[in-house]
């Protein structure tokens, strides 16, 4: 089973940067819910932070001291506190925090420390609607999310100053904030950027190559969808690896819960004949074409505008059609591309992936057995064997996806 966001928590040393809003009081809440899923929290306060929420809240809360100020006798050492975190999560983040930390500012104990700082960082932004929507605001957060950090961008509701209405500018639910943290922690990248795979040698650089990942949707009506368990960790594992490799990437990606890889053109879809139009927008000029996505193989044919109730006769009416296959949609006219495919089974053998090889045209395919529990869908490993049209057959793993997609690449480099 792939870890839950609330099981992401359990154990980890988390800093929780609290900068100077009217929303920082909800920071105490956010420590609270941190520490109630299992997280150990330290807190730095900014100089503004302080002028609305006191560092002994914090210090009853978490039972540790609060840093605020580099130099102040007792403070905690900031390089200490940036080794022992696993996480960081900032919020409230004003303008001037997400400003300071895009342009590698360091002039306080926050910003310093996020510096000194290699691990993963979520940045909880809460101001103004007007300072969320200006130009340099967002310029910031555009610069610290191609950084790798996750920006949860602030929710439309009550301002809290006098006078100001509704907006977008609201600091979202502290809970919704500790579940995106979880998320950034079970989802595809590194805890830390000291984690970062070596870099590899930039064997696809030139090259084009299109992944697609994740699963589809179809829908029966507004509530209700046919779908399966693609979590994109295979493909979204497959196109970083493109990428640090030195290739240009089009990622045409179902709606999974990973954050967008940076560095590379994300296509979002929902459906099959979506992923397939997407697919075949991102070709021309492609060299490679990797599908491991789970596409929906068949559709509703009739969509209800409106919600089934229970008693309508839903048993009798769902009546599927076939969706089109995008592989073998391609595989049939792909000249000098190289098609990678998957082959998903779980009760037919590697046999059935030859049988996908053939029939759609594909010059490599990696079959995993999806009832492994090391393999498939979901779990941040896999096991496959790939095989090639000259009878070539290579087994890799059980190995984090990554390391997969590294080997899958390796064969696709031997191809061009
Ligand atoms: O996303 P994860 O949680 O990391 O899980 C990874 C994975 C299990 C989804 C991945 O490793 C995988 O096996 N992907 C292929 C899933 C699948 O649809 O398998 P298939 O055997 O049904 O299809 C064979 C190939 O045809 C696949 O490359 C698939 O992308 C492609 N296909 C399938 C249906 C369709 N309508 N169009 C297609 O192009």
């Amino acid at each position: 089973m792939a870890r839950t966001a609330v099981g992401a928590l359990e154990g980890r040393r988390i800093v929780l940067g609290v900068g100077g809003s009217v929303a920082a009081y909800k920071a105490a809440i956010v420590a609270r819910e941190l520490m109630r899923r299992g997280a150990a929290v330290r807190v730095v306060l900014t100089a503004a932070g302080a002028r609305f929420v006191g560092p002994a809240l914090f210090t009853g809360l978490t039972g540790q001291a609060v840093a605020s100020d580099l130099f102040s006798e007792g403070a905690p050492e900031h390089i200490a506190l940036a080794a022992w975190a696993d996480a960081a999560v900032v919020a409230p983040a004003t303008a001037d925090l997400l400003g300071k930390a895009a342009g590698g500012i360091a002039d306080d104990y926050l910003t310093t420390w996020l510096l000194a700082f290699p691990g993963r960082v979520l940045f909880a932004p809460a101001m103004n609607r007007h300072m969320w929507s200006h130009p340099a605001v967002q310029r910031s957060v555009g610069v610290l999310r191609a950084d790798g950090v996750v920006v949860l961008p602030p929710v439309y509701g009550a301002l809290a100053a006098t006078g100001e209405g509704e907006g977008w500018g609201r600091l979202p639910d502290p809970v919704a904030i500790v579940d995106a943290l979880g998320a950034m922690l079970s989802a595809n990248g590194p805890a830390r950027r000291a984690d970062l795979p070596a870099p590899h040698a930039p064997d696809l650089a030139g090259r084009r190559v299109v992944v697609t990942a994740g699963p589809t949707r179809e829908r029966l009506d507004p509530v209700r969808f046919l779908s399966n368990p693609s979590s994109g960790r295979m493909g979204y594992a497959l196109a970083e690896a493109a990428r640090d490799r030195g290739a240009e990437v089009t990622l045409v990606s179902g709606p999974v819960q990973l954050s967008f890889p940076t560095g590379l053109t994300v296509v979002r879809v929902e459906t099959t004949r979506q992923m397939l139009a997407a697919v075949l927008e991102a070709l021309p000029g492609a060299d490679v074409l990797i599908g491991a996505a789970a596409p929906a193989d068949w559709r509703p044919a009739e969509v209800s505008p409106i919600k089934w109730k229970k008693g309508d006769g839903g048993e009798q009416r769902i009546r599927l059609v076939a969706n089109p296959d995008i592989l073998a949609e391609v595989g049939r006219q792909k000249g000098r591309l190289i098609v990678v495919g998957f082959a998903a089974e779980a009760g037919a053998g590697p046999e059935e992936a030859l049988r996908k090889l053939r029939d759609k045209n594909l010059d490599l395919v990696a079959y995993n057995d999806v009832r492994e529990p090391d393999a498939g869908f979901e779990v941040t490993t896999n096991h496959v064997i790939l095989f090639d049209r000259a009878g070539g057959r290579q087994e890799i793993g059980p190995l984090p996806k990554r390391a997969v997609a590294e080997r899958i690449l390796d064969g696709v480099c031997g191809l061009l």
